[in-house]
């Protein structure tokens, strides 16, 4: 049984995976409008990971034989100025979303639930993986330009391929 602290904050957590999906189709319209198809691609890419995401902690609280609080999925924000706004964005919101998986971490670990701390470790990682390759596109886009070199990025971004996490699910 989880308590209830810990599923309000698992529930939380499945609308913010769920939001961050929404929030990166925004993102993905705003870089297709920007003219950056790869860029589009990726960040498309990303929000099929977010669902993914989601959709595992919502089977995990089923699994656990407990049901999950719905709540209303936030606006994103659809206007940037620039692919350089995009990814700036992104970092900050993935590290927003590190500090609520740490919460969650700290929440099972206070209850003892060493089943929920296993499970969201897979999580602890992942933000670990997704902070460090943003900031690596972020490091890349100081070192380009306007022209050629921010097509060949844009290129790069668009080779990225969708792999489900939990092909189980
Ligand atoms: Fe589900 Fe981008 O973290």
């Amino acid at each position: 049984m989880l308590s209830e602290k810990l599923l309000t904050a698992l529930s939380d957590q499945v609308n913010a995976e769920y939001y961050s999906a929404y929030l990166y189709l925004a993102m993905s319209a705003a870089a297709t409008k920007l003219g950056l198809k790869g860029t589009a691609h990726w960040i498309f890419t990303q929000s099929q990971e977010e669902m993914a995401h989601g959709t595992n902690i919502y089977n995990y609280i089923i699994e656990r034989g407990e049901t999950p609080a719905f709540k209303p999925i936030e606006k994103p924000v659809t206007e940037y100025t620039d692919v350089h706004h995009i990814f700036n964005e992104i970092l900050k919101h993935e590290q927003s979303v590190t500090k609520s998986i740490n919460n969650l971490a700290t929440i099972a670990m206070t209850d003892a639930d060493h089943a929920a701390y296993q499970f969201l470790m897979w999580y602890v990682n992942e933000q670990v993986e997704e902070e460090s390759g943003v900031s690596d596109i972020l490091d890349k886009l100081k070192l380009v330009g306007s022209g050629d070199s921010l097509l060949a990025l844009d290129n790069e971004l668009g080779a990225r391929v969708f792999v489900n996490p939990f092909p189980a699910n």
